[in-house]
């Protein structure tokens, strides 16, 4: 009788487990080159990752992709090779390097863990999980990252392409975010005590390589044979997820003003709440309908020319559409907020995104607001 005849229990009695040992000898010939990473071959010859590296990237890589972190992580490290140079930073230049990698609260909590580490663990990682734990910005994913890949420490990694290999080698239907505790069991059930830092670092990139959303690469797969979803055919169906409310759009107004002798209008903006420590234009409140938008916080009465476009921007809960007006003011004019930035002092990228954008749109659109001599690395809508 072939394999094919037999009934699904009778195909699953015969599976082996999967083992870390076949996911790791995958891992020395594919790991994939990360400016932060001790490969497995350097591990080997005894090099021991920078705990401020893996730190470092593990706080960049959350929300984001790799390929999206390492510039930044290589402006970071180059401007700030150690823990010691980060913490002794100006707050405003971490928040201008960070720019454009989003949810800002995160570049706060790093310098305040810099900090943590400098002041109260002289400048020198705590090892273990739990004293990472008690790190700022530092929780249960950044933690078991730090103590793995950093210590080599039997801790377990959970990020979402870990859930979508897991939900796949076990063939759990259960959705996500349900599904969490039993695909963070099987994971950590999975995680071996020999080179756990580098079996970590395997079914991430695993999940990043082959094991992807659509179209994963089972055939050549190092456990395609231990898969059941594989064995089920339903791995393109995995994970399942609860479907996500739709986000709601809110609007608002943002003021672009510049004074005859080229300097801009900015205003940093307080430290809690979204964009929170960031440089930004001064703007209204984003109101869930453009009816309800009054014309507050408008930093001065002028003539505001509106511009015919918006500039759009999506945060983790709401869409935003932001009219953007500008403004050319005197010398001796004084606006009711914000601080007067030279042009020559003025950098573009220190900006948030969504601020970044509506100086883009101010730029394509207004004779005061020459063009940028780079492209814009996004597309105007
Ligand atoms: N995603 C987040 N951290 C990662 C790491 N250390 N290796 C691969 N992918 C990752």
């Amino acid at each position: 009788m072939g394999a094919s005849q037999l009934t699904k229990r009778e195909r699953s009695r015969l599976r082996e487990p999967p083992n870390s040992d076949a996911l790791l000898m995958w891992y020395d010939r594919h790991a994939r080159e990360m400016p932060w990473r001790v490969g497995p071959a350097q591990r080997r010859d005894g090099q021991q990752p920078d705990p401020y590296r893996i730190w470092l990237s593990e706080v960049m890589l959350q929300q984001t992709t790799v390929a999206a972190v390492k510039a930044y992580f290589l402006h970071f490290t180059s401007r700030w090779p150690t823990i010691t140079a980060l913490a002794a930073a100006k707050d405003e230049d971490v928040m201008g390097a960070w720019a454009g990698l989003g949810y800002y609260a995160r570049a706060r909590n790093l310098l305040k863990c810099a900090r943590a580490v400098v002041t109260d663990h002289d400048g020198i990682f705590p090892t273990s999980r739990e004293a990472l734990l008690s790190l700022p910005g530092v929780g249960p994913y950044t933690a078991s990252a730090i103590a793995s890949i950093a210590f080599d420490q039997p801790e377990t990694v959970v990020d979402g392409n870990v859930e979508r290999v897991m939900a796949r080698l076990y063939d759990i239907h259960t959705p996500l975010p349900t599904a969490k505790l039993e695909l963070t069991r099987q994971a950590t059930g999975l995680t071996p005590r020999k080179r756990p830092g580098d079996y970590a670092q395997a079914v991430m990139d695993l999940g990043a390589t082959l094991c992807t959303p659509r179209s994963p690469a089972c055939g050549i797969c190092p456990w395609q044979t231990p898969c059941v979803a594989r064995s089920n055919g339903t791995q393109a169906e995995l994970p399942k997820k609860i479907p996500k409310k739709p986000k709601p759009t809110r609007y608002g107004i943002a003021y672009i003003a510049r004074r005859t002798d080229g300097a801009y209008l900015l205003e940093r903006r307080p430290d809690k709440g979204l964009l929170g420590g960031m440089l930004g234009w001064p703007g209204s409140e984003w109101r869930s309908d453009w009816i309800d938008a009054p014309t507050d916080r408008c930093p001065i009465a002028t003539d505001w020319t509106a511009l015919a476009n918006e500039a759009h921007h999506t945060f983790t809960h709401f869409h935003l559409r932001l009219m953007v007006k500008t403004a050319l003011l005197p010398l001796d004019c004084q606006p009711a907020c914000g601080h007067f930035v030279l042009a020559a002092d003025f950098r573009p990228s220190v900006l948030p995104t969504v601020m970044r954008k509506a100086f883009d749109l101010a730029q394509t659109s207004q004779e005061d607001f020459p063009l940028p001599a780079k492209p814009l690395p996004y597309s105007i809508e």
